[in-house]
């Protein structure tokens, strides 16, 4: 696949951005263009996405199913997504195989079911993780969580400490590469060696970084190379369904697939079945190639930008926010703010007596900001992170027992695209929150839990009209 020159300059590349000038209605009436900070969830599209995938389309077919023309080409296309998607981490893809599902929590999932456990087996992971990173071991073996010190880093001492006393059962040690609570970025490759010196492998969560910072698994020879990663599209601007998980395909030939049927055998008699070669071994029915393009030429994108340069921007675009916040006053910042160095784009933050809730409505409904507010699926971690005793949560729980808010923090994350006028919109609102200048009146609602502004109201249809699924149902039509 062709791939053309891309813009090389961060204000090209908003300019690249599907959706950037779109404008939401305020609590005022006004309409303002949205500004996106929350890119730690899923961050938008590029436009080159869009172009590729209508590009391709004509050519869509199911691929490793047929010798028409447009499966063989669907077939090599895909494929070469693969190649891409590996290569952007610096897999040796000789050695290891590239294995596309959704998300990276399948992906994570996927290779929790895999590894030969026994029920004494132990995986090391931290108490910084996202669930997703954290539950699927549990189901199959003994979970260890390593702490982390008051700065919300991991305690690599502690790490060394277990990594020697289990020494002979830990099998593997599973870590975020970036937390995406407080951007963190974990020393992947000092801890890759250390797991190995302990017998282990190493399973980094690379969701959080790949979009930020160059990633490099090194060659399978080097003691800290990573033996097995995993990675969304929908934080890579191309959120069309496909994540990615790496790992030795020695290791994935071994074994029962996880999921079985279409596209995972070789051979299927009435009481025996073969299983086919990797990767469609372990892609079982007809897989996302079409997601896979919107990879591939998003990953193609941030290339050509540049993952150090990117990593520049958002450093800068993270010191002047956590600059003009200390400013203003008011407001609590976790995790590092003076050296940010090992740290992505993700600003933690809880604004003196108020809810994190109802923060994150003001900012959206006076603002025009999305940020992401609440416990960002790493529970654990944002307990330790706001010192809540075991009382307080349960008070607090008891107290909302319809739909309870646990408490939280409201996240500002940046992407590659945002730029100093995204940061000072943010501020600006946030400004009228700390000082109580904000005009709205903000109830919360008993059943969903969420803050609700009077007299304002988002009203999806308005926006998509005939994609309004009550106008396009018949029944719809007579409510
Ligand atoms: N893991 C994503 C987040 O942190 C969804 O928001």
């Amino acid at each position: 696949m062709h791939f053309p020159e891309h813009a090389t300059t961060f204000a090209r590349l908003r300019e690249q951005v599907v959706g950037i000038d779109t404008k939401i209605p305020l609590l005022d009436g006004t309409l303002r263009p949205y500004v996106f900070l929350d890119n730690a969830a899923s961050t938008p599209t590029f436009r080159s996405v869009l172009d590729r995938m209508a590009e391709f389309l004509p050519w869509y077919s199911g691929v490793h199913r047929g010798m028409g023309y447009k499966a063989v080409v669907a077939t090599e296309v895909y494929d070469q997504t693969r190649r891409i998607a590996g290569e952007f981490v610096g897999a040796d893809l000789s050695k290891n195989v590239v294995l596309f599902g959704k998300n990276t929590t399948e992906s994570i999932n996927k290779l929790a079911s895999h590894f030969p456990f026994s029920a004494t087996d132990i995986v090391i992971t931290t108490a910084m993780e996202h669930h997703s990173n954290d539950l699927p071991w549990r189901k199959h073996c003994t979970v260890l969580h390593v702490g982390t010190l008051p700065d919300g880093s991991l305690d690599l001492d502690a790490l060394r400490r277990e990594l020697r006393r289990s020494a002979g059962k830990v099998r593997l040690v599973a870590v975020t590469g970036a937390s995406n609570v407080t951007g963190i970025c974990n020393p992947v490759h000092e801890i890759a060696a250390w797991a190995h010196e302990a017998g282990a492998k190493i399973f980094v969560d690379a969701a959080q970084l790949v979009a930020h910072r160059p990633v490099d698994m090194l060659p399978d020879s080097d003691p800290g190379h990573i033996d097995f990663l995993a990675y969304s599209s929908h934080k890579v601007y191309a959120p069309f369904g496909i994540g990615v998980l790496i790992g030795p395909t020695e290791f994935f030939l071994a074994g029962d697939p996880e999921y079985v049927g279409g596209g995972t055998v070789a051979y299927v008699g009435l009481d025996s079945v073969e299983w086919g070669n990797l990767p469609q071994k372990e892609e079982a029915g007809s897989p996302n190639v079409v997601g896979s393009v919107a990879l591939a030429e998003a990953i193609a994108v941030l290339r050509s930008v540049g993952l150090e340069e990117i990593a520049h921007h958002e450093q800068r675009l993270l010191r002047y926010a956590i600059g003009k916040m200390r400013k203003l006053g008011g407001t609590r910042i976790f995790g590092p703010t003076e050296d940010i160095s090992k740290k992505v784009g993700v600003l933690p933050f809880t604004v003196d007596g108020m809810d994190h809730a109802l923060v994150a409505t003001i900012l959206s409904t006076e603002g025009g900001i999305g940020v992401r507010n609440g416990n960002f699926c790493a529970q654990p971690y944002m307990r330790k992170l706001l010192d809540v005793s075991p009382e307080e949560e349960r008070q607090k729980r008891a107290a909302r027992c319809d739909n309870p808010t646990l408490p939280g923090m409201v996240r500002a994350s940046f992407g590659c695209y945002n730029n100093d006028e995204d940061i000072d919109r943010f501020i600006e609102t946030l400004t009228k929150i700390v000082r109580k200048e904000y005009v709205g009146s903000y109830s919360l609602h008993p059943v969903t839990g969420m803050y609700v502004a009077k007299g304002y109201n988002v009203i999806a249809a308005t926006h998509f009209g005939h994609f309004d699924p009550l106008r396009s149902s018949p029944a719809g039509r007579e409510a």
